[in-house]
């Protein structure tokens, strides 16, 4: 039979929650990346929810499935804008989970949360 040592099942347990961890959507890595590349456009200032133009989208608050399929359907061309494509070229599926989670939790005008 397999014996392990409390060490040896403390280090798994360890290894197990780094590499989950590794897929979670980070929210931190999402603000960092959406400062840099977004906010020219939707707004840090205003909060992401005051957009240069009134024809830019709010995105603070809006779901985090669907700012994710945007993003995709920008970069394969499903969703087509000139502007929007340009941004989506560059970034990893890790980036569109971060952005999005980062964006989703941020105080919203769309909608009243329950
Ligand atoms: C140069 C200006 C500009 C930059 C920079 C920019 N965007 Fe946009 N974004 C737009 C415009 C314009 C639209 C509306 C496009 C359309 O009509 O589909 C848009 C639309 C979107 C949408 C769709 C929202 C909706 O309600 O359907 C998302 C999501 C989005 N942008 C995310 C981002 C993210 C994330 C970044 C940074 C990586 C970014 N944008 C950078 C101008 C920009």
């Amino acid at each position: 039979m397999l014996k392990f040592s409390k060490t040896t099942l403390f280090a798994l347990t360890i290894a197990a929650c780094a590499s989950f961890s590794a897929h979670a959507a980070d929210a931190a890595a999402g603000k960092a990346k959406a400062e840099q590349a977004c906010a020219a456009c939707h707004a840090k200032e205003g909060n992401w929810s005051a957009p240069i133009d009134p024809s830019y989208p709010k995105l603070a608050g809006q779901h985090k499935d669907y700012i994710v399929q945007a993003l995709v359907q920008y970069k394969d061309g499903r969703r087509k804008n000139g502007i929007m494509a340009a941004q989506a070229a560059n970034l990893s599926n890790d980036d569109m989970s971060n952005l999005a989670a980062f964006l989703a939790s941020q105080p919203t005008e769309l909608s009243t949360k329950k």
